[in-house]
């Protein structure tokens, strides 16, 4: 199961980095916003430091402005998927994209109609929105289980990248149903460390060791 980041921030990513837990990154404009750095710059950073695809979202509506925007990303670095949303001019850019050699992760996927188009168009990863399915009371999961069954009917090669993570169980049962990536807050990925049995052990390991008076080396 690969890991991608769904940040832009750097020191999280270093972070993480730094104990080979990153696969690659995700990026979107609404979270260059909120790194408060510039796009070209804080991506440049992330992909010096990350060996895997990072992608960088385009913000143009039609087809050529993505496009065009698309290989002014990809100049950024070799390691960038240019990011294109999953509307009609969004499956255009993908495939010229494509054809060109270029990664191209497939965004706001929110139905499995959406997830074959962009597999028929090249995309390289599709990003299907777990979180914000289940904001208005769908099964952001269905969602996942669909597009893998539907995939592996006919051997399409894109690759389910799960994004709109926030929350351990996401990670475990895209894991369990078989997307090929998640991509998640560096926080939710963290969180998978915790286990209030581990620290009620550690609490009881750590006060029995208390009582033997003992030291572990000098
Ligand atoms: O990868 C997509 C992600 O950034 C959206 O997450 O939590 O804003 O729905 P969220």
């Amino acid at each position: 199961m690969k890991f991608f980041l769904d940040t832009a921030d750097v020191d999280a990513i270093r972070e993480l980095n730094d104990l080979g837990m990153v696969d690659g990154v995700t990026t979107n404009p609404s979270l260059i916003l909120k790194s408060g750095r510039d796009i070209t710059e804080v991506t440049k950073e992330i992909c010096d430091m990350v060996a895997g695809p990072v992608s960088a979202e385009v913000v143009a509506e039609k087809a050529d402005d993505m496009i065009r925007e698309g290989k002014v990303l990809a100049e950024i670095a070799p390691n960038i998927t240019i990011k294109v949303p999953l509307t009609w001019d969004g499956l255009k850019a993908c495939k010229v994209l494509s054809d060109d050699g270029h990664m191209v992760n497939v965004t706001l996927c929110f139905s499995a109609a959406q997830a074959i188009l962009a597999a028929k168009a090249g995309a390289t990863f599709i990003s299907p929105f777990i979180g914000r399915l289940d904001d208005i009371h769908l099964d952001g999961m269905d969602l996942i289980a669909d597009i893998r069954e539907i995939y592996d009917n006919y051997g399409y090669d894109t690759q389910i990248l799960a994004a709109s993570i926030r929350s351990v169980n996401h990670i475990i049962e895209a894991g369990k149903i078989g997307a090929d990536v998640i991509t998640a807050p560096p926080s939710v990925i963290k969180s998978m460390a915790s286990h209030p049995l581990t620290d009620k052990g550690l609490a009881q390991f750590n006060a029995d060791w208390a009582k033997t008076g003992q030291k572990i080396g000098k």
